[in-house]
């Protein structure tokens, strides 16, 4: 009785043995970003982790990677490409560098009157064309992911266009923000996000632009006593992985992949605003930087110096695409 027993336990351990054998190792997807955890994007980046790993049964591990610990947002693309990371969720600003240039149309001053107009375009026809612009790079587009409107910040106070004159303003490489901080008569100067702080502190820049959420999870508070809720622009992010990398996924595991990335967007979509009216709140109490609310007359002024930059980046985004987006704004004001 006692040897069936031990034999039992034999066959039962040498199963066991089998079965862990048998366990593949799960696919890593490396997720880097640039930004703080405890923003839009990194809270929504956690959260595709939590869902894509349980849609997954585990099979798939996400490193989520933020802060620019793995690379800075420069680098980030290349490594995407390259296949050293699998996904990202690099701003559209940074698509233009890329060579995919119709994506600064999200970067062009008051293009989108409210967040409805933005999601007539991310969600609807226009969004997905863009995302396919990628492919021709390697990449696949997998969704949207809003952070939010700009404020504008410096060691003075931002109230007309004339205050910024002379001013380095910290842009995003993009010629679209390029033209813009130029039409406000400031001289943009374009740094990789990691290095705004130090830009800031040691004078290679006078100001910057950025939603709320990224002002103060990178601190900028301590640097800058004087922020305009200016919200001349929008700020937002396409998450993107490598089109290889994705297509050589088994079925049923990218389609879970896709379930769990609507899920999280939907997360992250709906909690970004909050989180910028937060981060203002935290900004405003923390005492260290004045906030302005621009008066009817100064917003009047804002828009009549950088509305003309729409015109000026035509040749460069495209008319038509500049006409189709202003549709979808007015199709959103008049709903
Ligand atoms: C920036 O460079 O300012 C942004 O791309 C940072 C971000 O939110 O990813």
């Amino acid at each position: 009785m006692k040897l069936v027993a031990s034999l039992l336990a034999f066959a039962a351990a040498l199963a066991g043995v089998g079965a862990h054998a048998q366990t593949p190792a799960p696919i890593v997807i490396k997720f880097s970003h640039v930004v703080a955890a405890d923003t839009p994007k990194g809270k929504a980046a956690e959260r595709f982790k939590q869902l894509a790993e349980k849609a997954t049964g585990g099979r798939v591990r996400i490193d989520v990677y933020p802060n620019s610990q793995l690379y800075k947002d420069k680098e980030e693309l290349e490594a995407l490409q390259l296949g050293a990371v699998q996904m990202l969720a690099p701003s559209l600003a940074k698509f233009g560098p890329l060579g995919v240039r119709e994506f600064e149309v999200f970067d062009l001053p008051y293009i989108f009157p409210n967040k409805e107009a933005l999601y007539r375009v991310t969600e609807g026809p226009i969004g997905h064309r863009l995302l396919k612009k990628l492919e021709a790079k390697g990449i696949t587009g997998l969704a949207f992911w809003h952070n939010g409107f700009k404020v504008m910040s410096a060691n003075k106070p931002l109230h007309t266009p004339a205050d910024f004159k002379g001013l380095k303003m910290r842009i995003q490489s993009s010629k679209v923000l390029d033209a813009q901080m130029r039409a406000l008569g400031a001289i943009p100067q374009a740094l990789v996000f990691s290095e705004v702080n130090q830009a800031l502190r040691s004078g290679v820049v006078d100001g910057t632009e950025t939603p709320p959420s990224n002002f103060y999870t990178q601190r900028t508070h301590e640097l800058q006593r004087y922020l305009t809720l200016s919200n001349h622009g929008y700020l937002g992010y396409a998450v993107i992985v490598n089109k290889k990398f994705w297509d050589g996924l088994p079925a049923e595991i990218r389609a879970a992949l896709q379930g769990a990335m609507t899920e999280a967007t939907r997360f992250g979509n709906a909690n970004a605003q909050k989180e910028n009216e937060e981060a203002l709140e935290a900004i405003r109490k923390s005492g260290k930087t004045a906030v302005h609310v621009l008066s009817e007359q100064e917003k009047a002024e804002w828009r009549k110096a950088l509305l003309p930059v729409h015109k000026e980046m035509e040749s460069r985004i495209g008319k038509e695409l500049i006409v189709e987006v202003y549709r979808e704004a007015n199709a959103a004001s008049s709903r």
